[in-house]
């Protein structure tokens, strides 16, 4: 069912099996507040953890369970950020609130077309959500770290 190939960033580990890290976390991803850096590297490990199971091509329902997990602990971490722009009254809250929501509906729509069996996850899918994340971080959520780091 799962025809994915995913052989950028394979490491050989020496016993015949490869672990595919589609994202590698590395400094330049640090936006300098902790408890959302620490929200991004464990979402960042469950994007890898998709892009594993898919690469070793288990069933359909196991990768199901993996998506909806990263799923469900975006849509946690979304409204962790918002409950934080919302405290500290970050004036572009409605901006990022609305790159959040675009994010999941996507994301939701995706999941409803694997599920259904209409959609695999193929290497542009995994590509579109990489740059999707790497970007949202990079640009989006410094620039609220920087606001945020401000106010403590
Ligand atoms: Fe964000």
């Amino acid at each position: 069912m799962i025809k994915a190939t995913l052989d950028k960033g394979d490491k050989d580990t020496g016993q015949g099996e490869y672990t595919v890290e589609l994202v590698q976390w590395n400094d330049s991803f640090v936006i300098g507040y902790q408890e959302v850096d620490e929200d991004h590297q464990k979402l960042v490990g469950m994007l890898n953890a998709l892009n594993t199971s898919i690469s070793e091509q288990d069933t359909h329902e196991v990768v199901g369970k993996v998506l909806n997990d990263l799923l469900s602990y975006t849509a946690w971490h979304f409204r962790h950020e918002e409950r934080l722009m919302q405290t500290f009254r970050y004036p572009d809250y409605v901006a990022h609130k609305k790159e959040h929501g675009s994010l999941i509906q996507q994301a939701t729509e995706l999941q409803t077309k694997f599920l259904a069996a209409e959609q695999e996850l193929t290497q542009d899918v995994m590509d579109f959500l990489k740059r999707w994340l790497v970007h949202h971080i990079l640009q989006t959520d410094k620039a609220m770290a920087d606001f945020l780091r401000q106010k403590v």
